[in-house]
């Protein structure tokens, strides 16, 4: 515990210096071309503008900044062989590969690398999962000393031949890793060995909640007690609440009981018309953010802001608002690291990324129009 109000105080020190004008960078990759876009956001002018295009070997259609911000990795989600992409992101401008890491070994056919999970724990593994085909399977990779992918430690097999796994999310402590099981309709829960990074036996599998709910991402609150699964099949959020089962020398390990759902649809719209896609956590871990695609190109998604107690139980949700578009494939939204109060959303209907606040304000746009690719997932850069 400790720990985590340390972290919040120095968050609440670096936000009150930012009050003030400031820019921030972001990183968008692509589904289809092979593109890493660098963009500005001026807080003060309310403007997101182009910097860079940096060419790179494959479409990334997720990315994840690892632990000090220097370097990003990414999927290769159009490559037939299951794999993932290294590359230093300290000059914006221009984000240099590195390697290339084929996993996949316990998959069987028509697998396809789909979320990479960096831990921010030494020895700073890093998950990666897959989707499609036969792909009941995960990947642990390890990097060097300077972070660049530089090998596979294992890969582990979900219990289940129906699980596909489409995000992950690590506890606060780096102890546990949770997998969302969409194929599966499950949320899987190993230990994390600390020395190494490697997966211990399962210890537990939580069935999803109803039949077709298919959990796709996942957030765990820094203080440890809830965590929260954005549903695809049903465009909800749930709420489970995590109890340290005692297991005397054992230690303990994690259970989850599901307190509630929370829907992000209004009245009236059917669940098959939509899927859900992202659920993340604010700077300061008060706020959720969470989104649901239109599958019909020509109808809105929804984005949605709860508000959270200080142990992460959902108070309230607080807004629930139409996207300007159906989000395409994306409609990811990436909280600002610092900013409490912003997020940026994705889109890749006409191919845009936004920023908006937690009041309910769309402030910024930029539209890349390169035929489709842009724009998946975005990260923010570290100031
Ligand atoms: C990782 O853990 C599994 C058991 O959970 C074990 O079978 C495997 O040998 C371990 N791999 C490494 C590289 O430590
Ligand atoms: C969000 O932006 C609107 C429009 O600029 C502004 O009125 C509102 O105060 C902002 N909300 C927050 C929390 O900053
Ligand atoms: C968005 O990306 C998906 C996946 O590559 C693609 O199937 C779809 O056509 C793209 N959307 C548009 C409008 O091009």
């Amino acid at each position: 515990m400790p720990r985590i109000y340390h972290g919040l105080t120095v968050v609440l020190a670096f936000f009150g210096t930012l009050i003030e004008a400031y820019t921030s960078r972001l990183v968008v990759g692509t589904f289809s071309t092979p593109y890493l876009y660098t963009l500005k956001y001026d807080d003060d002018a309310g403007t997101l503008e182009f910097e860079a295009k940096s060419e790179v070997p494959a479409a990334s259609q997720w990315i994840a900044l690892n632990h000090d911000g220097t370097k990003l990795y990414g999927t290769d989600w159009n490559a037939q062989i299951p794999s993932f992409h290294s590359y230093d992101i300290r000059d914006r401008s221009n984000i240099k590969h590195e390697a290339t890491i084929v996993g996949g070994d316990t998959c069987g056919a028509g697998s396809k690398s789909i979320f990479v999970n960096p831990s921010p724990r030494p020895p700073y593994p890093v998950y990666g999962n897959y989707y499609y085909g036969d792909a009941h399977c995960g990947t642990i990779m390890t990097v060097d000393a300077d972070g660049v992918l530089d090998g596979v430690l294992t890969d582990y097999a979900y219990p289940s031949a129906s699980s596909q796994v489409h995000g992950t999310a690590i506890s606060a402590d780096g102890a546990y890793l949770y997998s969302a099981d969409t194929g599966g309709n499950a949320i899987q829960v190993h230990g994390i060995e600390a020395a190494t990074g490697n997966l211990s036996a399962l210890v537990e599998a939580t069935p999803g909640w109803p039949a077709d709910a298919n959990p796709r991402h996942l957030a765990v609150h820094p203080g440890g007690a809830y965590l929260y699964a954005v549903m695809e099949g049903t465009s909800e959020v749930a709420l489970y609440r995590i109890i340290m089962v005692d297991e005397g020398d054992a230690g303990g390990s994690p259970l989850l009981a599901r307190e509630r759902s929370y829907a992000l649809l209004l009245a009236g719209d059917d669940a098959a018309d939509f899927w859900g896609d992202e659920v993340a956590l604010s700077a300061r871990g008060d706020y959720l953010w969470a989104t649901t695609r239109a599958r019909d190109a020509a109808a809105r998604g929804y984005i949605s802001l709860f508000a959270l107690a200080a142990d992460g139980r959902i108070e309230e949700q607080l807004w629930l608002g139409r996207t300007t578009s159906s989000g395409g494939f994306a409609n990811s939204v990436a909280p600002h690291p610092v900013d409490n109060r912003l997020a940026a959303l994705t889109d890749n209907s006409t191919g845009f990324v936004q920023v908006w606040n937690t009041s309910e304000f769309l402030l910024a746009e930029l539209v890349i129009d390169d035929g489709g690719g842009c724009c998946a997932n975005a990260v923010w850069l570290p100031n």
